[in-house]
């Protein structure tokens, strides 16, 4: 089981009260409400921590105030229970999560994915392998809706772009002939930049005043505020339809067997967005893949459900110190592409947000595959490992029923057979004297034949054991494969 953390409600409410998210602000919101986050995650599921088997936090892309409070909140969990740890993209996350809603959904496929701080056009070739087709060089489309929202005085309780699509139904979309953004650019990318000064010109021109709640203001007041929603609604998911339709042909290309187009991220719970989005998907013979609303807004699922894709292929870190100082350097990444740049898709237009920190997800892991074929190379993201099944889950799936997990009847002696040593520095270390640094007494530690690289553990309760081989070297983890 891995741990959600869910953050939404924090976002609306900042939204709310200050009409954007202030980072120092944004920061301690998260510091007051992580605890109760993961406590009642754990409630509804109806676990304790004992009972997870990994922790999966987002690392990045986002403000690194926010990812250190829930990247601090992970490593103490993980630390504390000896849990290997995941580290997500939250826009992987985003694309991912549909694989999660539909089973069949097999690489390769298209997504779109659209939030508040994100435009993205990938071809997901492979779990970890992204080739990104466009993003955006300003503005993400979600930014657009809640600047939008706040000029037209709209309630931001559940974020502007909800808020937006009602009172567009009631406008009409024709009525004000905005420019569609970027047309003159034969590539994949977006801007919105330009579509909310235009949006904001429009209002300004019409005299009306944010400070009036659309609730209290006049009929004619009310319609005018519709027809500059409807009108900006209909032009910004058009430019999403023009560089969605370029990007397939692009897709079709490089994999011609694609077969469905994801939309996610939170402006994917557009009922507009979606419906145009169809078709553009049904005239390319494209199935759209959008997971239910719940799961396209910022959640805790789609991170645990990315960390459990990597898992299962060995993708993870070895668990924390049980105790790392406060102020220890976290690998967090603000800035985090999910994949190279497609050649043909550079933008003439370029980004302004290149200055990029950390090189991309999918360079990471190619590396990682690449360096692992090296003889003797040890990465942390190593072999796939097959998961546990958790006694509690394999009793819930028996019974039918949700249950707290019940002592074992040998009072949780049960011997673990651990394989798969990490890649030791070298075999002269296995045959040193080991001793474990648990401190618990029931653990008995066997090597089993330095050339096996197999132990036997036996421990009162624990899966994951931290050992010091007496030679100097450091903390060398040891991973188990299956109950006996
Ligand atoms: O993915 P998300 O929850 O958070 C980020 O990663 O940014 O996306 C939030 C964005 C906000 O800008 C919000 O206004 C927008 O998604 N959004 C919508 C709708 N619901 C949420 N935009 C348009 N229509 C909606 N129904
Ligand atoms: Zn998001």
């Amino acid at each position: 089981m891995i741990c959600l953390l869910n953050f939404t409600p924090i976002k609306a409410d900042l939204l709310e009260r200050y009409g954007g998210v202030a980072p120092k602000m944004a920061e301690e919101a998260h510091l007051l409400a992580i605890d109760q986050v993961v406590q009642d995650a754990l409630d509804k599921a109806n676990i304790t921590e004992e009972d997870l088997s990994a922790v999966a936090v987002t690392i990045g892309p986002g403000l690194s105030l926010c990812l250190r409070v829930g990247v601090s909140k992970a490593r103490k969990l993980a630390g504390t229970h000896i849990l290997p740890i995941v580290g997500v993209h939250h826009m992987e996350a985003h694309a991912l999560v549909a694989r999660l809603v539909q089973r069949d959904l097999q690489f390769p496929f298209m997504a779109l994915l659209i939030s508040g701080g994100h435009n993205l056009l990938i071809l997901a070739r492979d779990l970890g392998h992204y080739i990104q087709l466009g993003t955006t060089i300003d503005d993400a489309i979600g930014e657009a809706y809640d600047k939008t929202a706040k000029w037209l005085g709209l309630d931001m309780k559940k974020s502007g772009g909800p808020a937006v699509e009602e009172l567009a139904r009631e406008g009409d979309e024709n009525s004000i002939k905005f420019k569609v953004p970027m047309k003159q650019h034969k590539d994949c990318n977006f801007s919105y930049a330009g579509l909310k000064t235009q949006v904001r010109l429009a209002i300004e021109s019409k005299k009306i005043d944010a400070a009036t709640p659309v609730a209290s203001a006049s009929v004619e007041d009310r319609r005018a505020r519709a027809d500059i929603a409807a009108s900006f609604q209909r032009v910004a998911v058009l430019h999403l339809e023009e560089k969605c339709k370029r990007a397939i042909n692009w897709a079709f290309k490089i994999e011609p067997s694609i077969k469905h187009l994801v939309l996610s991220g939170g402006v994917a719970c557009n009922q507009y967005v979606r419906s145009r989005l169809n078709t553009i998907a049904e005239q390319n013979r494209l199935q759209l893949v959008c997971p239910p609303p719940s799961l396209c807004t910022d959640n805790g699922v789609m991170i645990a459900w990315t960390g459990i894709e990597h898992f299962r292929m060995g993708r993870y870190d070895p668990p924390p110190p049980a105790c790392e100082p406060a102020d220890a350097m976290l690998d967090l990444r603000p800035r985090w592409p999910l994949g190279e740049e497609y050649a043909e898709g550079r933008s003439e237009a370029r980004s302004l947000k290149t200055a990029r920190v950390h090189p991309s997800l999918t360079s990471q892991i190619q590396a990682s595959i690449h360096c692992h074929r090296q003889p003797g190379h040890f990465a942390p993201w190593t072999k796939p490992i097959s998961a546990v099944p958790s006694p509690k889950r394999e009793e819930q799936r028996r019974s039918g029923r949700t249950v707290r997990q019940s002592p074992s009847p040998d009072g949780g002696r049960k011997p673990l057979r651990w394989s798969r040593l990490p890649e030791l520095p070298s075999r002269s270390l296995l045959e040193d004297d080991c001793r474990c640094s648990s401190g618990e007494d029931a653990v008995n530690l066997e090597v089993v034949g330095s050339r096996r690289k197999v132990v036997e553990i036996h421990s009162r309760r624990r899966r994951w054991l931290r050992f010091h081989l007496k030679s100097g070297a450091t903390n060398i983890e040891c991973f188990h494969s299956k109950l006996l």
